[in-house]
């Protein structure tokens, strides 16, 4: 019999280790300093420690992981993404957008602070990630560095997380077909998991194969991503899940669960994770947490 514990063992302590980790890392990165702006630093804090899944980081640790990556860097990586995702959920909360009230099992930036303060926390938060990508301490070779801003530039900007904000804030009143919804998605949630996912290979110097099976990995474990945060949506339970839900249906937002009906909305997330797994192939088994991260994606009940 084997003594090994189960891969889903393995994958909440590793989870739990890098949520710990980046805890750290962001309080060292985060600083308060004294004068009358302080209040958008503890904005800026609130807003992003303690709390959240911390997938990005971790998605980030494990692919840098594949390529030997000194730890503290893909560390210092996955803060900086980890701050972009921080910011783009204090706009999304605003009232000019979803108007929520509850984040991570508190209240949103703008409830506990204010509007304005939430809306520069945000700005804070996103231009820091720029500097600390930036920094010499990311990784010795300044081309590296460069790619790793552009990349993430990418991701984060119109052609990325913006742009599908932009398209879901339309949701309601556009026509919308699966293809619509699956770029929505993968603009709005699918680039910066695959910045996660391939930031470990640009840091590594990869293969472009190998560059590539994880982007592949990327792009099946974000749609799953967001179809199941859909479900959440619709069957989570709001205290587990730490923000309101039945948000979507109530905005009349076309999702996948919308156009596909719950049950096939689940089965296509199934689908996604296990076809994920199969782009690590090349890997082998230190591929392992990864592959357990699919099945998490669609499994998780927060
Ligand atoms: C929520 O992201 C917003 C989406 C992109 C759907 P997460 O579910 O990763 O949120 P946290 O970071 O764990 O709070
Ligand atoms: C927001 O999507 C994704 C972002 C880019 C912030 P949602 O609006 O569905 O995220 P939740 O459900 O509020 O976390
Ligand atoms: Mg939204
Ligand atoms: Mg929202
Ligand atoms: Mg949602």
């Amino acid at each position: 019999m084997s003594t090994q514990p189960p891969a889903s063992d393995n994958l909440a302590a590793a989870l739990a280790a890098t949520a710990a980790d980046v805890n750290a890392e962001l309080d060292l990165l985060l600083p308060l300093p004294e004068g009358p702006e302080r209040r958008v630093h503890e904005a800026v804090r609130y807003a992003s420690l303690d709390g959240g899944k911390r997938l990005r980081p971790f998605l980030v640790r494990q692919s840098a992981s594949l390529f030997h990556v000194a730890p503290a860097a893909a560390l210092r990586v996955g803060c900086a993404l980890e701050m972009i995702h921080c910011y783009s959920l204090v706009h999304d909360d605003l009232p000019c957008m979803d108007d929520d009230d509850l984040r991570r099992g508190r209240p949103t930036c703008h409830r506990r602070f204010d509007e304005p303060t939430a809306l520069l926390a945000g700005d804070a938060l996103l231009t820091r990630a720029f500097e600390i990508m930036a920094g010499e301490t990311t990784h010795a070779d300044p081309q590296v560095r460069c790619q790793l801003v552009v990349e993430l530039a990418h991701a984060a900007g119109a052609q990325g997380m913006v742009g599908g904000q932009m398209i879901d804030l339309q949701a309601a009143n556009l026509s919308m077909d699966v293809p619509a919804i699956t770029r929505l998605q993968q603009m709005k949630t699918g680039r910066l998991i695959a910045f996660a996912c391939e930031a470990g290979a640009i840091m590594g110097k990869a293969a472009p194969q190998q560059r590539q099976a994880l982007r592949n990995y990327a792009h099946d474990i974000g749609l799953a991503f967001q179809i199941a945060d859909d479900l959440l949506d619709i069957e989570g339970d709001a205290a587990e899940v730490g923000k309101a839900l039945r948000k979507d249906a109530e905005a009349g937002k076309a999702t996948f669960v919308s156009l596909l009906g719950l049950e096939r909305a689940r089965a296509q997330a199934d689908m996604l994770a296990e076809q994920a797994c199969r782009h690590l192939d090349p890997f082998g088994e230190r591929a392992d947490l990864l592959r357990a991260t699919a099945r998490f994606i669609v499994e998780r009940r927060a």
